[in-house]
Protein backbone atom coordinates (compact mmCIF):
# COMPACT_ATOMS: atom_id res chain seq x y z
CA UNK A 1 0.00 0.00 0.00
CA UNK A 2 1.81 3.51 -1.12
CA UNK A 3 1.49 6.05 1.58
CA UNK A 4 -1.70 8.22 0.23
CA UNK A 5 -3.66 4.66 0.37
CA UNK A 6 -5.66 3.75 2.73
CA UNK A 7 -8.38 1.57 4.24
CA UNK A 8 -10.73 1.66 6.11
CA UNK A 9 -14.18 -1.04 7.10
CA UNK A 10 -15.78 -2.30 10.74
CA UNK A 11 -12.99 -5.44 10.51
CA UNK A 12 -9.87 -3.66 9.04
CA UNK A 13 -8.13 -0.15 9.28
CA UNK A 14 -5.40 0.58 7.61
CA UNK A 15 -3.38 3.31 6.26
CA UNK A 16 -3.15 7.28 6.57
CA UNK A 17 -6.96 8.15 6.37
CA UNK A 18 -7.48 11.27 4.59
CA UNK A 19 -11.43 12.03 6.09
CA UNK A 20 -12.51 14.75 3.49
CA UNK A 21 -11.57 11.37 0.76
CA UNK A 22 -13.36 9.25 3.11
CA UNK A 23 -16.68 11.35 3.18
CA UNK A 24 -16.57 11.16 -0.66
CA UNK A 25 -16.07 7.44 -0.73
CA UNK A 26 -18.45 6.54 1.83
CA UNK A 27 -21.37 9.12 0.78
CA UNK A 28 -21.52 11.31 3.58
CA UNK A 29 -21.87 14.62 4.55
CA UNK A 30 -19.29 16.99 6.29
CA UNK A 31 -20.04 18.60 9.52
CA UNK A 32 -20.94 22.23 8.19
CA UNK A 33 -20.32 25.46 10.44
CA UNK A 34 -23.88 25.81 9.90
CA UNK A 35 -24.65 22.56 11.60
CA UNK A 36 -22.24 23.05 14.48
CA UNK A 37 -24.16 26.37 15.53
CA UNK A 38 -27.43 25.14 15.27
CA UNK A 39 -26.19 22.43 17.60
CA UNK A 40 -24.59 24.49 19.71
CA UNK A 41 -27.66 26.78 19.70
CA UNK A 42 -29.67 23.74 20.82
CA UNK A 43 -26.91 22.24 23.14
CA UNK A 44 -26.07 25.78 24.76
CA UNK A 45 -22.85 24.34 24.48
CA UNK A 46 -19.90 24.38 22.22
CA UNK A 47 -18.45 20.31 22.55
CA UNK A 48 -14.68 20.38 22.30
CA UNK A 49 -14.61 17.31 19.74
CA UNK A 50 -17.05 18.86 17.51
CA UNK A 51 -15.14 22.16 17.84
CA UNK A 52 -11.70 20.04 16.83
CA UNK A 53 -13.22 17.95 14.00
CA UNK A 54 -13.26 15.21 15.86
CA UNK A 55 -16.76 14.59 14.67
CA UNK A 56 -16.45 15.60 11.58
CA UNK A 57 -19.02 13.60 9.58
CA UNK A 58 -22.64 12.58 9.73
CA UNK A 59 -25.77 11.63 7.60
CA UNK A 60 -29.05 13.06 8.40
CA UNK A 61 -27.75 14.94 11.91
CA UNK A 62 -29.59 17.79 10.08
CA UNK A 63 -33.19 16.13 10.04
CA UNK A 64 -32.73 15.42 13.39
CA UNK A 65 -31.71 18.31 14.77
CA UNK A 66 -34.95 20.15 12.80
CA UNK A 67 -37.14 17.57 14.34
CA UNK A 68 -36.05 17.96 17.82
CA UNK A 69 -37.12 22.01 17.27
CA UNK A 70 -40.48 20.64 16.04
CA UNK A 71 -41.05 18.61 19.41
CA UNK A 72 -40.01 15.25 17.54
CA UNK A 73 -38.01 13.25 19.72
CA UNK A 74 -35.35 10.63 18.82
CA UNK A 75 -33.29 7.88 20.47
CA UNK A 76 -29.50 7.43 20.64
CA UNK A 77 -27.64 3.64 19.98
CA UNK A 78 -24.03 2.83 19.86
CA UNK A 79 -22.35 -0.22 20.68
CA UNK A 80 -19.11 -2.11 21.17
CA UNK A 81 -17.88 -5.47 19.36
CA UNK A 82 -15.81 -7.57 22.78
CA UNK A 83 -12.72 -8.19 21.20
CA UNK A 84 -10.78 -7.62 24.47
CA UNK A 85 -10.54 -4.93 27.13
CA UNK A 86 -12.30 -1.40 26.28
CA UNK A 87 -9.61 1.43 25.01
CA UNK A 88 -9.15 4.77 25.00
CA UNK A 89 -10.38 5.45 21.34
CA UNK A 90 -13.73 3.10 22.31
CA UNK A 91 -14.52 5.60 24.73
CA UNK A 92 -14.58 8.59 22.11
CA UNK A 93 -17.90 7.94 20.77
CA UNK A 94 -19.46 7.12 24.12
CA UNK A 95 -18.02 10.22 25.83
CA UNK A 96 -20.25 11.85 22.83
CA UNK A 97 -23.06 9.79 23.66
CA UNK A 98 -23.36 10.83 27.35
CA UNK A 99 -22.93 14.71 26.40
CA UNK A 100 -25.44 13.94 24.18
CA UNK A 101 -27.86 12.24 26.40
CA UNK A 102 -27.16 14.69 28.99
CA UNK A 103 -28.14 17.85 26.75
CA UNK A 104 -31.46 15.64 24.75
CA UNK A 105 -32.49 14.24 27.68
CA UNK A 106 -33.02 10.91 25.27
CA UNK A 107 -33.17 7.43 25.83
CA UNK A 108 -29.61 5.29 25.08
CA UNK A 109 -29.29 1.34 23.61
CA UNK A 110 -25.76 0.03 24.28
CA UNK A 111 -25.12 -3.21 21.86
CA UNK A 112 -22.54 -5.54 23.14
CA UNK A 113 -22.15 -7.72 19.48
CA UNK A 114 -20.24 -10.90 21.41
CA UNK A 115 -21.40 -12.71 18.60
CA UNK A 116 -19.94 -10.97 16.05
CA UNK A 117 -16.72 -10.97 17.83
CA UNK A 118 -17.05 -15.11 17.76
CA UNK A 119 -17.94 -14.76 14.12
CA UNK A 120 -14.70 -12.68 12.93
CA UNK A 121 -12.04 -13.81 14.92
CA UNK A 122 -10.49 -17.57 14.74
CA UNK A 123 -8.56 -17.18 18.10
CA UNK A 124 -11.66 -16.13 20.36
CA UNK A 125 -14.09 -18.29 22.00
CA UNK A 126 -17.88 -17.47 22.47
CA UNK A 127 -17.32 -17.86 26.45
CA UNK A 128 -14.61 -15.27 26.06
CA UNK A 129 -16.41 -12.61 24.01
CA UNK A 130 -19.26 -12.75 26.53
CA UNK A 131 -16.91 -12.24 29.16
CA UNK A 132 -15.51 -9.55 27.17
CA UNK A 133 -19.03 -7.78 26.98
CA UNK A 134 -19.48 -8.06 30.47
CA UNK A 135 -16.24 -6.25 31.06
CA UNK A 136 -16.59 -3.43 28.64
CA UNK A 137 -20.29 -2.69 29.77
CA UNK A 138 -18.12 -1.82 33.14
CA UNK A 139 -16.36 0.91 31.52
CA UNK A 140 -19.78 2.00 29.02
CA UNK A 141 -21.95 2.39 32.66
CA UNK A 142 -18.59 4.41 34.42
CA UNK A 143 -19.34 7.12 32.17
CA UNK A 144 -22.61 8.05 33.66
CA UNK A 145 -25.20 6.85 31.50
CA UNK A 146 -28.48 7.81 33.55
CA UNK A 147 -29.51 4.21 34.26
CA UNK A 148 -33.35 4.69 33.86
CA UNK A 149 -32.59 5.78 30.33
CA UNK A 150 -29.94 3.50 29.61
CA UNK A 151 -30.46 -0.16 28.02
CA UNK A 152 -27.39 -2.57 27.30
CA UNK A 153 -28.12 -5.17 24.72
CA UNK A 154 -25.73 -8.68 25.20
CA UNK A 155 -26.76 -9.97 21.57
CA UNK A 156 -26.39 -13.74 22.89
CA UNK A 157 -28.29 -12.83 25.93
CA UNK A 158 -30.62 -10.38 24.59
CA UNK A 159 -31.48 -12.52 21.27
CA UNK A 160 -35.09 -12.42 21.79
CA UNK A 161 -35.39 -8.70 21.86
CA UNK A 162 -33.35 -8.53 18.37
CA UNK A 163 -34.59 -11.36 16.49
CA UNK A 164 -37.86 -10.19 15.24
CA UNK A 165 -36.16 -7.25 14.03
CA UNK A 166 -33.30 -8.44 12.60
CA UNK A 167 -35.45 -11.11 10.82
CA UNK A 168 -37.13 -8.11 9.19
CA UNK A 169 -33.79 -6.85 7.98
CA UNK A 170 -32.67 -9.60 7.16
CA UNK A 171 -35.20 -10.16 4.27
CA UNK A 172 -34.57 -7.22 2.47
CA UNK A 173 -30.55 -7.44 2.05
CA UNK A 174 -29.00 -9.68 -0.77
CA UNK A 175 -25.49 -11.42 0.03
CA UNK A 176 -24.40 -9.21 -3.14
CA UNK A 177 -25.44 -6.09 -0.98
CA UNK A 178 -23.37 -7.70 1.84
CA UNK A 179 -20.72 -9.10 -0.76
CA UNK A 180 -20.46 -5.62 -2.10
CA UNK A 181 -20.06 -3.71 0.57
CA UNK A 182 -17.90 -6.36 2.61
CA UNK A 183 -15.89 -7.78 0.50
CA UNK A 184 -17.05 -11.22 1.28
CA UNK A 185 -16.60 -14.30 -0.63
CA UNK A 186 -17.56 -17.83 -0.08
CA UNK A 187 -15.05 -18.65 2.53
CA UNK A 188 -16.99 -16.39 4.60
CA UNK A 189 -18.91 -17.57 7.46
CA UNK A 190 -22.55 -17.57 7.37
CA UNK A 191 -22.20 -15.75 10.85
CA UNK A 192 -20.61 -12.72 9.34
CA UNK A 193 -23.17 -12.50 6.32
CA UNK A 194 -26.30 -12.66 8.51
CA UNK A 195 -24.77 -10.22 11.27
CA UNK A 196 -25.47 -6.73 10.03
CA UNK A 197 -29.24 -7.39 10.67
CA UNK A 198 -28.24 -7.78 14.16
CA UNK A 199 -26.62 -4.06 13.97
CA UNK A 200 -29.12 -3.04 12.67
CA UNK A 201 -32.20 -4.17 15.19
CA UNK A 202 -31.54 -1.99 17.88
CA UNK A 203 -31.85 1.17 14.99
CA UNK A 204 -35.69 0.05 14.82
CA UNK A 205 -36.10 -0.51 18.91
CA UNK A 206 -38.39 1.84 19.30
CA UNK A 207 -40.62 3.70 16.49
CA UNK A 208 -39.02 7.30 16.58
CA UNK A 209 -36.07 7.74 14.85
CA UNK A 210 -32.55 7.19 16.28
CA UNK A 211 -29.30 9.34 16.08
CA UNK A 212 -25.99 6.53 16.67
CA UNK A 213 -22.43 8.36 17.17
CA UNK A 214 -19.84 5.99 16.33
CA UNK A 215 -16.39 5.71 14.78
CA UNK A 216 -16.25 6.32 11.13
CA UNK A 217 -15.15 2.72 10.35
CA UNK A 218 -18.87 1.27 11.37
CA UNK A 219 -20.38 3.47 8.80
CA UNK A 220 -20.60 0.92 6.18
CA UNK A 221 -23.48 -1.55 8.39
CA UNK A 222 -25.67 1.27 8.29
CA UNK A 223 -25.10 2.20 4.97
CA UNK A 224 -26.96 -1.06 4.07
CA UNK A 225 -29.52 -0.60 6.86
CA UNK A 226 -30.52 3.08 5.64
CA UNK A 227 -31.19 1.46 2.04
CA UNK A 228 -33.46 -1.04 3.30
CA UNK A 229 -35.31 0.99 5.84
CA UNK A 230 -37.57 1.80 3.83
CA UNK A 231 -38.57 -1.39 2.65
CA UNK A 232 -39.39 -2.40 6.09
CA UNK A 233 -41.40 1.09 6.63
CA UNK A 234 -38.72 2.29 8.80
CA UNK A 235 -37.07 5.72 9.41
CA UNK A 236 -33.11 5.52 8.25
CA UNK A 237 -30.66 5.95 11.04
CA UNK A 238 -28.93 9.26 11.15
CA UNK A 239 -25.19 8.98 12.32
CA UNK A 240 -22.71 11.58 13.28
CA UNK A 241 -18.83 9.90 12.75
CA UNK A 242 -15.81 10.42 14.62
CA UNK A 243 -12.33 9.83 13.51
CA UNK A 244 -10.12 6.84 14.71
CA UNK A 245 -7.61 7.57 17.16
CA UNK A 246 -4.02 6.48 15.82
CA UNK A 247 -2.39 3.68 17.27
CA UNK A 248 0.80 4.40 19.91
CA UNK A 249 2.63 3.40 17.08
CA UNK A 250 1.63 6.16 14.75
CA UNK A 251 -0.34 7.08 11.77
CA UNK A 252 -1.30 4.37 9.59
CA UNK A 253 -3.29 2.88 11.86
CA UNK A 254 -5.80 2.57 14.55
CA UNK A 255 -5.66 1.73 17.70
CA UNK A 256 -6.70 -2.32 18.35
CA UNK A 257 -7.59 -3.67 21.43
CA UNK A 258 -6.27 -6.83 19.90
CA UNK A 259 -2.91 -5.37 19.53
CA UNK A 260 -1.06 -4.65 22.87
CA UNK A 261 1.61 -2.16 21.76
CA UNK A 262 -0.78 0.02 20.27
CA UNK A 263 -3.19 0.83 22.82
CA UNK A 264 -4.19 2.00 26.35
CA UNK A 265 -6.60 -0.04 27.55
CA UNK A 266 -8.71 1.29 30.44
CA UNK A 267 -7.59 -1.32 32.65
CA UNK A 268 -4.28 -0.23 31.90
CA UNK A 269 -2.27 0.47 35.07
CA UNK A 270 -0.28 3.65 35.41
CA UNK A 271 3.20 2.21 35.48
CA UNK A 272 1.82 0.41 32.21
CA UNK A 273 0.76 3.51 30.56
CA UNK A 274 3.76 5.21 31.52
CA UNK A 275 5.48 2.48 30.23
CA UNK A 276 3.79 2.27 26.98
CA UNK A 277 3.85 5.93 26.30
CA UNK A 278 7.56 6.03 26.56
CA UNK A 279 8.63 3.22 24.54
CA UNK A 280 5.91 3.11 21.91
CA UNK A 281 4.16 6.75 21.25
CA UNK A 282 5.61 7.64 18.14
CA UNK A 283 7.02 11.20 17.72
CA UNK A 284 6.85 14.07 16.05
CA UNK A 285 10.58 15.08 17.02
CA UNK A 286 13.57 15.48 16.24
CA UNK A 287 16.35 12.47 16.82
CA UNK A 288 18.59 14.56 18.63
CA UNK A 289 17.97 17.27 21.40
CA UNK A 290 19.86 19.89 19.67
CA UNK A 291 18.39 19.15 16.17
CA UNK A 292 14.75 19.55 18.05
CA UNK A 293 15.92 22.87 19.74
CA UNK A 294 16.81 24.21 16.43
CA UNK A 295 13.65 22.63 13.78
CA UNK A 296 11.47 21.88 16.58
CA UNK A 297 8.79 18.57 16.45
CA UNK A 298 5.94 18.47 14.68
CA UNK A 299 2.85 18.26 16.50
CA UNK A 300 0.47 17.22 13.33
CA UNK A 301 2.50 13.40 13.15
CA UNK A 302 3.48 13.36 17.32
CA UNK A 303 0.41 10.50 19.39
CA UNK A 304 0.50 12.40 22.01
CA UNK A 305 0.15 15.44 21.02
CA UNK A 306 -2.96 13.87 19.21
CA UNK A 307 -4.56 11.93 22.23
CA UNK A 308 -4.44 15.76 23.96
CA UNK A 309 -6.06 17.03 21.24
CA UNK A 310 -8.53 14.48 20.51
CA UNK A 311 -9.46 13.45 24.25
CA UNK A 312 -7.63 14.28 27.38
CA UNK A 313 -6.68 17.91 27.03
CA UNK A 314 -10.16 19.78 26.82
CA UNK A 315 -8.57 23.57 27.62
CA UNK A 316 -8.00 25.04 23.83
CA UNK A 317 -5.31 27.63 25.60
CA UNK A 318 -3.19 24.86 27.13
CA UNK A 319 -3.27 22.79 24.34
CA UNK A 320 -2.38 25.75 22.28
CA UNK A 321 0.64 25.91 24.18
CA UNK A 322 1.64 22.71 23.95
CA UNK A 323 1.35 22.95 20.36
CA UNK A 324 3.49 26.27 19.98
CA UNK A 325 6.08 24.90 22.72
CA UNK A 326 6.66 21.82 20.81
CA UNK A 327 6.35 23.37 17.34
CA UNK A 328 9.26 25.93 18.63
CA UNK A 329 11.47 23.35 19.88
CA UNK A 330 10.92 24.49 23.45
CA UNK A 331 9.59 21.72 24.35
CA UNK A 332 10.77 18.08 24.03
CA UNK A 333 9.40 14.39 23.39
CA UNK A 334 10.14 13.47 26.58
CA UNK A 335 7.97 16.43 28.28
CA UNK A 336 5.15 16.48 26.19
CA UNK A 337 4.53 12.34 26.85
CA UNK A 338 5.22 12.92 30.42
CA UNK A 339 2.29 15.50 30.30
CA UNK A 340 -0.08 12.91 28.49
CA UNK A 341 0.74 10.25 31.27
CA UNK A 342 -0.26 12.38 34.19
CA UNK A 343 -3.36 12.93 32.25
CA UNK A 344 -4.38 9.48 31.07
CA UNK A 345 -3.34 8.17 34.98
CA UNK A 346 -5.59 11.31 35.82
CA UNK A 347 -8.35 10.21 33.78
CA UNK A 348 -7.87 6.38 34.36
CA UNK A 349 -7.67 6.53 38.34
CA UNK A 350 -11.68 8.05 38.56
CA UNK A 351 -12.25 5.80 35.67
CA UNK A 352 -11.34 2.53 36.98
CA UNK A 353 -13.44 3.40 40.41
CA UNK A 354 -16.43 4.17 38.74
CA UNK A 355 -16.16 0.86 36.74
CA UNK A 356 -15.78 -0.98 39.63
CA UNK A 357 -18.70 0.77 41.35
CA UNK A 358 -20.66 -0.22 37.44
CA UNK A 359 -20.06 -4.39 38.69
CA UNK A 360 -22.80 -3.86 41.88
CA UNK A 361 -25.36 -1.80 39.40
CA UNK A 362 -25.33 -3.67 35.95
CA UNK A 363 -28.46 -5.50 36.45
CA UNK A 364 -29.78 -1.58 36.36
CA UNK A 365 -28.65 -0.95 32.71
CA UNK A 366 -29.16 -4.56 31.05
CA UNK A 367 -32.48 -4.92 29.12
CA UNK A 368 -34.90 -6.97 29.88
CA UNK A 369 -37.75 -8.34 27.10
CA UNK A 370 -40.34 -6.70 29.14
CA UNK A 371 -39.41 -3.05 29.16
CA UNK A 372 -39.08 -3.17 25.44
CA UNK A 373 -42.74 -4.93 24.52
CA UNK A 374 -44.35 -1.54 24.29
CA UNK A 375 -41.61 -0.12 21.76
CA UNK A 376 -41.32 -3.54 19.77
CA UNK A 377 -41.73 -3.31 15.88
CA UNK A 378 -45.53 -4.09 14.97
P1 LIG B 1 -15.81 -1.76 18.03
O1 LIG B 1 -15.82 -2.58 19.25
O2 LIG B 1 -14.78 -2.02 16.98
O3 LIG B 1 -15.70 -0.25 18.44
C1 LIG B 1 -16.60 0.37 19.37
C2 LIG B 1 -16.75 1.84 18.99
O4 LIG B 1 -15.48 2.49 19.05
C3 LIG B 1 -15.14 3.03 17.78
N1 LIG B 1 -13.69 2.86 17.62
C4 LIG B 1 -12.83 3.88 17.59
N2 LIG B 1 -13.01 5.21 17.66
C5 LIG B 1 -11.91 5.98 17.60
N3 LIG B 1 -10.67 5.51 17.48
C6 LIG B 1 -10.41 4.18 17.40
N4 LIG B 1 -9.18 3.73 17.28
C7 LIG B 1 -11.53 3.30 17.48
N5 LIG B 1 -11.67 1.95 17.43
C8 LIG B 1 -12.99 1.71 17.52
C9 LIG B 1 -15.95 2.23 16.78
O5 LIG B 1 -16.15 2.92 15.58
C10 LIG B 1 -17.25 2.02 17.54
O6 LIG B 1 -18.08 3.15 17.46
N6 LIG B 1 -19.56 -3.84 15.33
C11 LIG B 1 -19.24 -2.83 16.33
C12 LIG B 1 -20.12 -2.92 17.57
C13 LIG B 1 -21.44 -2.22 17.39
C14 LIG B 1 -21.64 -0.84 17.12
C15 LIG B 1 -23.05 -0.66 17.03
C16 LIG B 1 -20.75 0.23 16.97
C17 LIG B 1 -22.68 -2.81 17.45
N7 LIG B 1 -23.65 -1.87 17.26
C18 LIG B 1 -23.59 0.61 16.79
C19 LIG B 1 -21.27 1.48 16.71
C20 LIG B 1 -22.70 1.66 16.63
C21 LIG B 1 -17.78 -2.97 16.75
O7 LIG B 1 -17.16 -3.99 16.58
O8 LIG B 1 -17.26 -1.82 17.37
Amino acid sequence: MSSDEFVVTPWHVEGDIDYDKLIKQFGTQKISNDLLSKLQKITGEDHFMLRRGVFFSHRDLNLILENFEKGKEFFLYTGRGPSGHTHIGHLIPWVFAKWLQDKFNVNMYFQLTDDEKFFAKQDLSLDQTTNFALENALDFIALGFKPDKTKIIINTKHIKTLYPIAAQVAKKINFSNTKAVFGFTNETNVGMIFYTSLQSAPCFIENKQVLIPLGVDQDPHFRITRDIAQKINKTKPALIHNIMIPSLLGPGGKMSASDEKSTIYTTDSPEVVKKKINKYAFSGGQSDIDEHRKIGGNPDIDVSYQYLRIFFERDDSKLKKIYDDYKSGKMLTGELKSILIEKINKFLLVHQQKRQEARKNIDDYTVSYKHLRAHETE
